[in-house]
């Protein structure tokens, strides 16, 4: 039997590469760093092989070793010197976000991003202000509109230390317009938001809050972050952030919610950026570890699975090692 229809002609080597319909490119890509103001050494993340908390003296050196391998964004995630009930190192003029970003700004190229929570700088680890029995009544948890308030002063402090673009993660309601109103007002019309529109209640951050001391210190955070059943929310939650003026739509975590980039790139006209986690990054590794995999395949097929769901920006744990290989 002959068949009608002959796929495989396009799969030889020369026409293969022809008809690539997706490719990664280190512009698209975001590196996400810690910096840590508890340290004076860099200091290995167990769980994330690779990754290290940054002191403040070493992230321009740090953002350098980013950019040799071609990637020019990266994303800020502070470790304080101090937490508290309110997390108010977390909008300090000297913070640790706000310091390393005006390093990095007057002494590099790169581009900063940075993550706008309070989980780092709350002493019980929630995204905001704490409901008065939050610690003892488990269906509270954090107050919506006060955590707003703090959310904007973040940004503009932000802002101020020289950042391009912000990225809210705390899914607050209505973070997105409190956080544009706040910036405008401070004159800051042209610095970017680029919002966890649908970030999901998952497990995948694990590695994540070791590396970044964020876990909640009771509770979870279901109660702001999606319900891991929902997709339909999640174009809801998109709707709304588009409505207050995002600029960037992010979906988080991503591998097990590229339905969901798909959907939002089919219904928005914004760029889609999906947030390749800690998790994601840590299984793999582990499996290499252990010679079942292999890191650098399947790292790549991971980023390009994500790409070819529709996402326009992939934040990753692999930038610099897939950016690298690509110079290969
Ligand atoms: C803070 C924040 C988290 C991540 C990014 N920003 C942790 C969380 O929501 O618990 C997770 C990133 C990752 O796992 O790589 N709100």
């Amino acid at each position: 039997m002959n068949p009608i229809e002959r796929p495989r002609r396009l799969r030889r080597d020369g026409l293969r590469e022809l008809v690539s319909e997706t490719t990664l490119d280190a512009n698209n890509l975001i590196a996400p760093m810690f910096v840590d103001a508890t340290t004076d050494e860099r200091v290995a993340i167990q769980s994330m092989p690779g990754h290290e908390r940054v002191p403040i003296e070493e992230s321009v050196a740090r953002v350098e070793e980013i950019r040799e391998t071609g990637v020019e964004a990266v994303m800020l995630f502070g470790i304080p010197e101090s937490k508290d009930e309110r997390g108010s190192r977390a909008w300090a003029e000297d913070g640790v976000v706000q310091e390393v970003t005006r390093r990095i700004t007057r002494e590099t190229d790169a581009t900063v991003i940075t993550d706008v929570c309070l989980c780092e700088y709350t002493e019980h680890g929630h995204c905001g202000v704490l409901e008065d029995e939050a610690a003892t009544d488990p269906r509270l948890t954090v107050k919506n509109d006060e955590t707003l308030d703090l959310l904007g002063k973040i940004a503009v402090s932000h802002a101020e230390a020289g950042a391009e673009m912000v990225a809210p993660s705390g899914m607050m309601d209505g973070m997105v317009g409190a956080i544009r109103a706040e910036l405008d007002d401070a004159n800051y019309a042209d610095v970017a938001i680029m919002s966890y529109a649908a970030k999901y209640e998952s497990a995948f951050y694990g590695p994540f809050r070791d590396a970044a001391d964020g876990a909640p210190a009771f509770g979870d955070r279901r109660h702001y972050q999606m319900d891991p059943a929902n997709a339909r929310e999640a174009m809801r939650e998109v709707a709304l952030d588009v409505g207050e003026g995002a600029d960037v739509l992010m979906v988080k975590p991503a591998l097990p919610y590229l339905d969901i980039v798909s959907a939002i790139r089919e219904k928005f006209d914004r760029p889609v950026a999906a947030y390749n986690v800690s998790g994601e990054y840590a299984m793999l590794h582990a499996a290499a570890d252990r010679e079942w995999l292999d890191l650098q395949e399947t790292a790549l097929e991971s980023l390009v699975s994500i790409k070819r769901a529709g996402a326009d920006i992939i934040l990753t744990y692999f930038a610099e090692d897939v950016a690298a290989a690509f110079d290969e």
